[in-house]
């Protein structure tokens, strides 16, 4: 089994926020993210495939296709967008790292192979990232 990756980059903005919390719980939980006027991140994205290579090919994915599904299902509808706001998913969920990376997987994961697995992996910050495997 051998895993590829193909690194991405996209800007958005968030704000995280609990309806069902108190102001002073979304403070206390969300910090300088609870910010109501919003603020953007740099997001770093690595989307893995892991699977069999090809014997044909010597591919476990084409990475120009791979690089086209991610351009079309998350770099064009979530960059330099405001996530919570113009982002559907993200009316109803908190956009955290967790839940984006956890959308990125659901959006992507219907056009990768079924023998192949997934593996997102999403920086917020240089040093906050996190990882979805499904
Ligand atoms: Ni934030």
């Amino acid at each position: 089994m051998i895993t590829v990756f193909r690194k991405e980059h996209f800007n958005a903005a968030h704000r995280l926020h609990n309806s069902n919390l108190s102001d002073e719980e979304n403070e206390t939980i969300y910090g300088k993210c609870n910010n109501e006027y919003y603020h953007g991140h740099n997001y770093e994205l690595e989307v893995g495939v892991r699977g069999e290579n090809d014997p044909v090919t010597g591919y476990v994915i084409d990475m120009k296709i791979l690089s086209n599904l991610i351009k079309t299902h998350v770099l064009e509808p979530f960059d330099h967008k405001n996530l919570n706001e113009q982002v559907d998913e993200f009316k109803t969920l908190i956009p955290t790292a967790e839940n984006i990376a956890v959308v990125i997987y659901n959006k992507l994961r219907p056009h990768i192979d079924s023998s192949k697995e997934l593996l997102i992996t999403l920086y917020e910050t240089p040093r906050n990232y996190v990882t979805y495997a499904g």
